[in-house]
């Protein structure tokens, strides 16, 4: 199954995208997580990456069209794979249908009121988890690994709001475009729980195209 995870910042994709990949045995690419590897990492590529990310704008495309066909080329993709945060424009979507043919377009749909909160309230950590400080009871570490948890650079009120800016003016747009090829299936989170979006997403993935 190749999917793509579409979805406002702080929509709940990486939350939704670990399960998914737990669940049904495919690889989670998330190109925010391959960025903020670079970044931490000191590459050119981060170096780059890092004044759009930090502005809530789009890395440029011939930068991450050619992360993502590069990674789509490696031998853990074959069973199929879970792209989070790629294509984020109409552009990259056609880039993408050069190199390979997606089967679903996974759209989590929430409200914007509750986003500035999610993403403000956020704690990471290096292990890829994510937590929200509401239900962290006062905890400053992993529950999985321990380690120390800390907040994205990005995850700021200002950059937030361009993060948005920019989702709707260049990403919203593939919502009618994955539809138009039938391959949109949208869940709507309302004020639904992590556990209670992701019971929703296993049945629209499962009930797809039955
Ligand atoms: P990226 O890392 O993809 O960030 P984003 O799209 O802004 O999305 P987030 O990761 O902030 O949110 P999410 O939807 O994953 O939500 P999460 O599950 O963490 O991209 C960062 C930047 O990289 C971009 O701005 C851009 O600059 C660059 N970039 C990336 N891809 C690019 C591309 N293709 N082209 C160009 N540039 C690119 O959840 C958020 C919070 O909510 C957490 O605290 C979580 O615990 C909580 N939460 C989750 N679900 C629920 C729920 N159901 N109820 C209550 N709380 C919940
Ligand atoms: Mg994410």
């Amino acid at each position: 199954m190749k999917i793509i995870i579409l979805g406002a910042p702080g929509a709940g994709k990486g939350t939704q995208a670990t399960k998914i990949s737990e669940k049904y045995g495919i690889v989670h690419i998330s190109t925010g997580d391959i960025f903020r590897a670079n970044i931490k990492g000191g590459t050119e590529i981060g170096k780059l990456a890092k004044s759009y990310i930090d502005a809530g704008k789009l890395v440029p495309d011939s930068v991450t069209c050619d992360i993502v066909k590069d990674r789509l080329t490696k031998d853990d993709v074959k069973d199929g794979y879970l792209l989070d945060g790629f294509p984020r424009s109409l552009f990259q979507a056609e880039e993408l249908s050069k190199f390979d043919d997606i089967d679903i377009c996974l759209n989590l749909e929430v409200d914007t009121s509750l986003i500035m909160d999610r993403i403000c309230g956020r704690r990471m950590c290096a292990c890829g988890e994510s937590y929200h400080v509401s239900t962290l009871g006062g905890k400053t570490t992993c529950a999985k690994c321990g380690n120390e948890l800390y907040v994205r650079d990005d995850d700021n009120p200002a950059t937030v709001k361009s993060r948005l800016d920019t989702y709707n003016v260049m990403t919203a747009p593939l919502i009618a475009y994955y539809a138009a090829q039938n391959k949109l299936v949208t869940v709507v989170c309302g004020t639904k729980t992590p556990d209670e979006v992701f019971a929703a997403v296993c049945d629209a993935l499962d009930s797809f195209g039955k």
